[in-house]
């Protein structure tokens, strides 16, 4: 086993890792970070998006090894513990999540490209979510909550 050394969420850990494992599961197995979600786990459907270094990924195409001295952040750091990140709220609003498997990787994409992007176009989100599938929504509700989320914080920024 190697020790692999990250920041998981602003903590440092240490992770005891086979040459092979994905990040994907040493953040779930060794981490604990249940909240990465495991789709294909073979990069298409987006489900286990996590922030290395500040960029989306898919975890499950990247080794845990490559992650040594890194970043890495996964949903639970949108919002304190008993919190719902705005996003989370618009969600919620708008019945975004059905089965919620797709989700964490959704809000992930989502408030990185608008960190970069504030006033993407639904066009702009759509391709922005294009590497992250949902099988239960058919994806109005979700871009619906985006651009209300979007619109928000406009107004909360000043316009
Ligand atoms: S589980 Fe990683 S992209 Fe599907
Ligand atoms: S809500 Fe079920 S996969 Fe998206």
């Amino acid at each position: 086993m190697i020790v692999v050394a990250l920041q998981l969420n602003g903590r440092p850990v240490e992770l005891s890792v086979a040459p092979g494992d994905t990040l994907l599961d040493a953040l779930r197995v060794a981490g604990g970070a249940t909240e990465v979600k495991r789709g294909c786990g073979e990069g298409v459907c987006g489900t286990c998006t996590v922030l290395l270094d500040g960029e989306p990924v898919s975890s499950c195409l990247v080794f845990a090894v490559q992650a040594d001295g890194a970043t890495v952040t996964t949903v639970r750091a949108l919002a304190p513990a008993d919190e719902l990140h705005p996003l989370q709220e618009a969600f919620l609003d708008h019945a975004a999540a059905q089965c919620g498997f797709c989700t964490p990787g959704m809000l992930l994409t989502a408030t990185w490209h608008l960190e970069r992007n504030p006033a993407a176009t639904r066009e702009e989100l759509r391709e922005a979510l294009s590497g992250n599938l949902c099988r239960c929504t058919g994806y109005t509700a979700i871009l619906d909550a985006i651009e209300a989320y979007r619109d928000g914080r406009a107004e909360a920024n000043g316009g």
